[in-house]
């Protein structure tokens, strides 16, 4: 029998395997302007994994990597290179979250556990979505530690912010045929409603097409789009992705900025590579959004991209892959009353997604 929804109260952080975590936190740290904050491995008593956690305004991405070939996330990492293992949400119970979610059809990965030290408790419990991905329920409410046992605060030097804020959107990549069938997950595990739904008609270039289901939580805090391809006359960029992740998987994280511009420009500064956007997507940008704040040679010169619904309008940009394989990339957005996702940017943004496809040779 369906039990209640639980309600989830926000993203607790990301969990992401990867090749070397301590390298990585200083690429977050350096690239993207995180700072270090804990370190948990072989000096703090942990066995096996080495995890380092960075922050910034209210994301915390946790990185962990293997310390032995055996461990699982050598596995995940050979299968699938650098990605996210886990969106973990902070819930009030994780007890009754687990029970409702496990009555609603969600497979378990990890009952419920209790870790304890000096500073409290932390429960925890994980359950599987698409893919290798998992999702993790928290309660932190009786634990005032830095983040979790067996983790240390890290004295590193404030790095100077790009102003990120808070985790916007989680998109995930599945196979042909099987987005319905993780929106109607989200739906029934989760309690998620559809805020959108995009066909190929609305996401399609001459050679590649995808649809997207965007599911939200009950609070609207947490939106997950789910993307599949369709067919196309070539090979759709999210065919690359499942190709190279090796099944399905999250292909963006969009991240909020309440100044977008300075953001971009704190980035490139640092070194991140932007998609880049035609000229001719400006030529006719004015006529398709009308008055917006922005000054609109700014918003060119640094390859930033606008859409408007009947809200308010969005401003956003789109990284390269942050792997060596072309998997997982970041979206930096500023909303600016539209609570949409920028359907009407997609097929500029696919145009510039298939020259990177052609200069990888994938298309
Ligand atoms: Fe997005």
């Amino acid at each position: 029998m369906a039990a209640e929804h639980v309600p989830l109260q926000a993203i607790d952080h990301i969990e992401f395997f990867v090749g070397n975590a301590f390298q990585a936190a200083h690429f977050y740290r350096t690239m993207f302007g995180f700072n270090i904050i804990a370190h948990s491995g072989l000096t703090t008593g942990r066995q096996g994994q080495s995890s380092y956690l960075v922050e910034q305004g209210k994301i915390r991405f946790l990185l962990t990597s293997a310390l032995s070939p055996d461990c699982p996330v050598a596995r995940h990492c050979a299968l699938h290179g650098d990605g996210v293992h886990s969106v973990a949400f902070r819930v009030e119970d994780v007890e009754a979250t687990i029970n409702a979610v496990k009555a609603n059809g969600a497979t378990v990965v990890k009952p419920m556990a209790t870790w304890q030290d000096g500073f409290g408790e932390l429960r925890f419990a994980a359950i599987r979505t698409y893919g290798d991905t998992v999702h993790t329920f928290i309660d932190r409410s009786d634990y005032k530690g830095i983040f979790a046992p067996k983790y240390v605060p890290i004295e590193s030097i404030k790095t100077e912010s790009a102003g990120l804020l808070a985790v916007d959107h989680v998109v995930g990549n599945v196979e042909l045929g099987a987005m319905r069938y993780w929106a109607d997950f989200y739906a029934r595990v989760l309690g998620f409603t559809q805020l959108a739904h995009f066909s190929d008609d609305d996401i399609s270039t001459e050679y590649t097409a995808l649809m997207s289901k965007v599911m939200q939580s009950d609070n609207g805090l947490i939106k997950f789009p789910i993307n599949e391809p369709a067919e196309g006359k070539k090979k759709s960029q999210i065919e690359e992705y499942l190709d190279f992740y090796n099944g399905p998987g999250v292909q963006h994280i969009a991240m909020a900025t309440g100044n977008i511009i300075e953001t971009v420009k704190r980035l490139q500064g640092a070194g991140i590579e932007f998609l880049y956007v035609p000229d001719t997507y400006y030529e006719t940008l004015a006529s398709r959004v009308g008055e917006i704040k922005e000054d609109f040679d700014e918003l060119r010169k640094w390859g930033i991209l606008v859409d408007r619904d009947e809200d308010g309008y969005l401003l956003q940009i789109f990284t390269k892959p942050v792997e060596d394989r072309p998997t997982m990339f970041y979206e930096i957005i500023q909303r600016k009353g539209s609570r949409g996702f920028g359907v009407g940017n997609f097929k500029a943004l696919f145009v510039s997604i298939e020259e990177e496809q052609r200069k990888r040779g994938t298309l």
